[in-house]
């Protein structure tokens, strides 16, 4: 069976699409260097698979570690390993063009080098920007808000040119909102700090960690006045990573929106999560904050046709799936591992 390397497979949504690629036969090599995961996943990975993980400890930016881990016979390549904090590529844009943009092309060189011409890249949906049509199609134009998001345009346009110049198989996908865990709650979304992103900081909220929930806004242009998202289950975002790679593996490459279709507030996710916990979620209305749009989901219509992927999980396995890892987080055995 083909092996894959995985970029910042010891993430979050790498440690998912790992577990998704065993499943369904892959060879695996992780390639991270922890500066952005818990080294603990790696052994949480061996208990889901029941096998050692092949792990190349290192940097897409340090050419020996890249090609230590290119020797392991690979044949397709899923990048994962980037920046991806929107407010802190604000205050730190060089970082992110050197890791995000820098760190491509330099994995892409020895890729090359090594006769690996297949990869997915790990793109998301704030490529689209500001957008003012519904729901957003791949045809749509792209544009950046962030020094992150720029990042991510540009190495589209790179793949693209690449493509072009060069018999690279490519595979783009662009995240909407991934959420939710593995649910062995083994593995799922661990972020260091006080979170940015709503689900997580709703979790810290249920576990007593923060103290309420507040809410960047009501008075946007929806129905209950908070912005919508396209939430997307991060088990089945991991399997839109598989059905990517058979794809490649047959020389198909495609750019694809990674959603569900269905918007969701932040009002009905807070909503969602309090039914799961079981108890009242303290929130309070706040001011907007810089830099959101009002409304952000996918015409899920090509990677049903291009790949015949479809999202299966709701609103409710993902907010189960993640108080389930949060408590099992918090139980201890990270630290046991
Ligand atoms: C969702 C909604 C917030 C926290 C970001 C990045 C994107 C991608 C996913 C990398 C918004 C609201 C949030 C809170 C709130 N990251 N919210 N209170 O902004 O859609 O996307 O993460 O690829 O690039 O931009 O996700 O979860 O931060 O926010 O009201 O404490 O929840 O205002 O409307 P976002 P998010």
């Amino acid at each position: 069976m083909a092996r894959i390397l995985l970029t910042g497979g010891a993430g979050y949504i790498g440690s998912h699409t790992y577990v998704a690629l065993r499943a369904a036969g892959y060879e695996v090599t992780i390639l991270d260097d922890f500066s952005n995961s818990d080294p603990g996943v790696i052994d949480r990975l061996v208990r889901l698979t029941g096998d050692e993980v092949d792990l190349v400890r290192g940097s897409v930016l340090y050419p020996t570690a890249v090609q230590a881990a290119l020797s392991r016979g690979i044949d397709g390549v899923v990048h994962f390993a980037a920046r991806k904090a929107v407010g802190e590529s604000v205050a730190k844009p060089l970082d992110y063009f050197e890791t995000n943009i820098s760190g491509l092309i330099a994995l892409m060189q020895e890729m090359k080098a090594a006769g690996v011409m297949r990869i997915v890249f790990s793109s998301t949906a704030t490529v689209y920007g500001e957008p003012e049509v519904f729901p957003l199609t791949e045809d749509m134009p792209l544009s950046h808000t962030s020094p992150y998001a720029f990042t991510k345009v540009t190495c589209e346009r790179v793949l693209e040119q690449a493509a072009r110049a060069d018999d690279w198989a490519v595979g783009v996908l662009r995240y909407f909102n991934p959420v939710g865990a593995h649910p062995s709650a083994l593995i799922g979304e661990d972020p260091r700090g006080v979170p940015d992103n709503l689900m997580p900081y709703i979790a810290k909220v249920a576990m007593g960690e923060l103290s309420r929930l507040q809410v960047h806004g009501n008075d946007y242009d929806t129905p209950d006045g908070t912005c919508w998202r396209d939430y997307i289950h991060v088990m089945d975002l991991a399997r839109a990573h598989v059905q990517s790679l058979d794809a490649l593996m047959e020389g198909r490459g495609h750019v694809l929106n990674i959603g569900t279709g269905t918007p969701v507030s932040v009002l009905e996710m807070h909503g969602a999560y309090q039914a799961v916990v079981g108890r009242e979620l303290p929130h309070v209305i706040g001011p907007r904050r810089p830099g959101d749009v009002p409304r952000l989901y996918a015409d899920p219509t090509k990677a049903r046709e291009v790949l015949g992927f479809d999202a299966e999980f709701g609103l409710e396995d993902m907010c189960r799936s993640s108080w389930d890892w949060v408590q099992a987080q918090a139980a201890g055995w990270r630290f046991n591992s």
